[in-house]
């Protein structure tokens, strides 16, 4: 269920991260839930954090409680299979998880057991209650950054688990720079043996968005590759969450997975998302003009131009289209369709329907030569081999 914007005033961006949340939840925990007897979510920093919603549906452990019970009815309403649904929620502050008890009545169907106090201390805890053969989806969503990754490499780096990590990658950039050593060993913590610190450009880059974005590039990259190395996730994939009205990036969503099905969901749930965001800070922006000339705007809702969505499409499009081309052997060698869409896919953001006809595309602009194209197919099998 796509959460209500209306319970997003004042914290937008947390609607695009939730829209995120329950699309990629709800479309994998039903996947997994066919080859699973046990699907554990399990959330770090649960909260209940600023919600406005009536029943917790506008919070990350609500969201994920929805589609674990959709998931649930559904495989027991087509197979008359019982999935059991775990959650179990970690939260720091006293009164956040007070407030916590109250889901526990509202889902009798899953199983849901609660933990109070800091996440990696309980680490041990959570990993002792995870069946041994369940599929685990961890979120770690905290307030600001300090995570110590190698404490929580043994539970990322578990069999049948997907990570999301909330890199809240604009307050990050800005503690980089401040030298207090508590800040720089947090930092330490969160990036080990990454040598972020050495990769980043000179400090008197100052304020500009091209020093912004390669900021960005080396601090999103070395998360991934510590997720990558402390789990063993051969894919790890980030889509940005902006400001609300500004057009900035404010958190990053980091995804790690090890299967080709993670990828193609990942890409679909951020288009998706993306797309949702570009219409929420369209209206917000709309709004603040309307308020600013006290009359409505005859534009609100109508294209500005400045859509983040469609311009980043676009060029990941164009990284895709050169990354796929790269792939490919000159003949007499070939590749299977299969083994090239993950890789393309895993690092550039189209999704794989997309990459599929831009295959197509160059096969009959002559570019590419696919061996097994089969008569009146419109789009690649992963067995056929293909050739430049
Ligand atoms: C950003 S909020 C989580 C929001 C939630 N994921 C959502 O989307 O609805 C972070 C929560 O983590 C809690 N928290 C912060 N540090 C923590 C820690 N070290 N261990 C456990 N909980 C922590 C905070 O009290 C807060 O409720």
């Amino acid at each position: 269920m796509r959460p209500d914007l209306s319970n997003y005033a004042g914290r937008e961006q947390a609607y695009v991260k939730h829209h995120f949340l329950a699309d990629y939840v709800e479309r994998l925990v039903f996947k997994v839930a066919s080859a699973y007897p046990d699907v554990v979510y399990i959330d770090g920093f649960s909260g209940p954090w600023k919600d406005q919603g009536q029943n917790f549906e506008d919070t990350s452990f609500g969201i994920a409680l929805e589609a674990l019970r959709k998931a649930k009815a559904e495989w027991k309403r087509i197979k008359g299979v019982d999935v059991t649904m775990t959650a179990l929620l970690v939260e720091r502050d006293p009164e956040a998880y007070r407030r916590l008890q109250d889901v526990i009545p509202l889902y009798p169907d899953i199983r849901i057991k609660t933990f109070h106090g800091e996440f990696v201390p309980h680490i041990k805890n959570l990993m002792a209650t995870i069946p041994p053969r369940a599929f685990t989806f961890i979120l770690m969503d905290p307030k600001g950054w300090t995570i110590d990754m190698n404490a929580v490499a043994p539970l990322i780096s578990r069999p049948n688990t997907e990570v999301v990590l909330n890199f809240m990658f604009d307050f990050i950039n800005r503690f980089a720079t401040i030298e207090q050593p508590a800040i720089q060993a947090g930092l330490d913590a969160l990036l080990p043996r990454t040598h972020w610190r050495q990769r980043m450009p000179e400090r008197d880059l100052g304020a500009s968005e091209r020093a912004a974005d390669i900021r960005k590039d080396i601090l999103v990259s070395a998360i991934c590759e510590v997720i990558a190395r402390l789990g063993r996730y051969p894919y790890v994939m980030e889509t940005p969450v902006l400001y609300p009205t500004k057009d900035r990036t404010f958190y990053s969503l980091i995804y790690a997975t090890r299967s080709d099905v993670g990828i193609e969901v990942f890409r679909e749930c951020q288009h998706d998302a993306l797309k949702a965001q570009d219409i929420v800070r369209d209206q917000l922006k709309a709004d603040r003009r309307a308020q600013a000339t006290l009359m409505n705007d005859m534009f609100a809702g109508a294209p500005t131009g400045n859509e983040f969505a469609t311009k980043w499409m676009a060029e990941q499009e164009q990284a895709a289209r050169a990354a796929l081309l790269a792939m490919i052997p000159e003949a007499p060698a070939s590749i299977r369709y299969g083994d090239v869409w993950p890789a393309v896919l895993a690092k550039h953001g189209v999704r794989s329907r997309r990459l599929a006809r831009i295959a197509a595309e160059l096969r009959s602009a002559g570019t590419v030569k696919f061996l097994d194209w089969a008569r009146r197919k419109q789009v690649p099998d992963d067995d056929y081999r293909v050739q430049r």
